[in-house]
């Protein structure tokens, strides 16, 4: 189990580990996991989060306690979902995003690779890989700060 928050970092441990390494999927006892939902090598649910029906959990991604998924989320792997991130149904979240604290996102919407989403954010509307967001509605802000450990 790689206990590594910053979804880089992560990425970099699984690699030095090399091809032989196996990883745990671990799902804490409190969560509610539905139907169909298929959780991928490494990954955790590491506390009380409720994922409903018909959702994939990529590789090494991490869903915190009070994270509510709905159904056909897509979470690609090293994603993040910080503490009760709420996603609607559909919602497709790519390689590596990091949403934050108490982010919720409108159905159908698609954050893009290693897209960042700061705390408290109402998304509705794609996020292209890589940019950062804030606010309600979220939109894209300019960061000073650009490096692979990322502020959690
Ligand atoms: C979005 C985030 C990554 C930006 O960090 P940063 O690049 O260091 O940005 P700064 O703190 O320099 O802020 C840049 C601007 O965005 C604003 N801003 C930053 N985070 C914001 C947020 N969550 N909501 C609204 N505005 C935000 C700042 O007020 C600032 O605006 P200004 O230039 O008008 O003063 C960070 O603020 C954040 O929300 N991280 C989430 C952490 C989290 O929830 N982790 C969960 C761990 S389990």
């Amino acid at each position: 189990m790689l206990a590594v928050g910053d979804g880089r970092a992560r990425q970099r441990a699984v690699a030095s580990l090399g091809s032989n390494a196996r990883f745990a999927t671990v799902i804490h006892p409190a969560a509610t996991v539905g139907p169909r939902v298929v959780v991928g090598a490494g990954a955790m649910i590491i506390g009380p989060a409720s994922l409903t029906s018909d959702i994939e959990v990529g590789a090494h991604a991490l869903v915190n306690p009070g994270c509510t998924v709905a159904h056909d989320c897509v979470l690609g792997a090293y994603c993040n979902l910080g503490p009760s991130v709420a996603l609607a149904g559909r919602v497709t979240i790519e390689e590596g995003a990091n949403l934050g604290v108490g982010v919720s996102v409108a159905p159908g919407v698609v954050i893009g690779a290693w897209a960042i989403v700061g705390a408290g954010a109402v998304v509705i509307r794609n996020v292209d890989a890589g940019t950062t967001v804030v606010g309600v509605p979220a939109r894209p802000i300019a960061r000073k700060f650009v490096g692979s450990a990322d502020p959690q």
